[in-house]
């Protein structure tokens, strides 16, 4: 699969299954030329079957290189960053839950989804990226156990492998300049904001300040019927040159540590 096949397919699964992020992204086209990715957000276990060296392949075959390397004591998350040299592909920031940190439970219910993906899906990572859940049963009262440890586990769970969300290059855009103007584009078109830590993450000293929509729910259907619950939201970046001219191209972990709960169902 072609990396661009790879991400446009990232890109329809996102789309389709959170229809607000297709409108935010076509608000925006009639406001600018042409919206630029900054990055994606992959999510994944630190099991070696699925870890982010695997979910990382597709995107080393395609000539990406290892950015930076970045630890969330709180979430009990591990993550690197991948970036390529043509401009027109977006970061991929790679994420894994620390599964060892958790009880025995979330151990043994992690094992026994990926006990269910067959050797197919983890010889192929383009084909398990954009499978979405390739797990069976999924049931509300796992997804409930789940989230009263980790809620990135339990996201996980209830969706599967997918782009967690897409960011907004705001560099890259000619009418709205700052993260305050999509900030309040956003809200004269009455899209809800995650304010966890600030509308605004991280500051023009840490070189890079980001913000996104809240998660938008979708109904998910479980073994026990339907249940709303938080999906995917959109994000916006805007980066500062480093002293050397150039733009930062990493991440900062404090404000991803907020930005992470954007899918928090509180
Ligand atoms: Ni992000």
């Amino acid at each position: 699969m072609h990396i661009q096949t790879l991400l446009d397919k990232l890109w329809q699964q996102y789309c389709h299954d959170t229809p607000m992020v297709e409108t935010i992204y076509k608000l925006f086209l009639a406001r600018e030329k042409k919206i630029v990715n900054d990055h994606i957000a992959l999510r994944t276990f630190n099991d070696p079957r699925v870890s982010i060296s695997v979910l990382a392949k597709p995107f080393l075959d395609a000539g990406y290189i290892e950015g930076g390397e970045y630890h969330f004591e709180i979430k009990k998350l591990f993550a690197k960053h991948y970036e390529h040299e043509n401009p027109a592909y977006p970061k991929v920031f790679i994420s894994e839950l620390l599964t060892e940190k958790f009880s025995i439970d979330l151990q043994d219910t992690v094992q026994n989804i990926l006990n269910t993906i067959s050797e197919e899906y983890l010889e192929n990572p383009e084909k398990l990226l954009t499978r979405g859940v390739s797990w069976t049963p999924v049931r509300y009262k796992t997804y409930q156990a789940l989230l009263a440890e980790s809620e990135y586990a339990a996201w996980l769970y209830a969706f599967g492998f997918r782009a967690n969300h897409f960011t907004v290059n705001v560099n890259q855009l000619t009418n709205m300049k700052t993260i305050e103007d999509v900030n309040e584009f956003l809200i004269q078109h009455k899209i809800p904001l995650n304010t966890s830590g600030g509308a605004i993450k991280g500051t023009p000293d840490e070189l890079l300040e980001q913000s996104s929509t809240k998660a938008f729910p979708v109904k998910r259907e479980f073994e026990e019927g339907f249940y709303s619950i938080p999906l995917a939201y959109y994000e916006f970046a805007l980066r500062y040159p480093k002293p050397n001219g150039e733009l930062y191209s990493g991440f900062v972990t404090a404000s991803a540590d907020k930005i992470f709960e954007s899918t928090d169902n509180s």
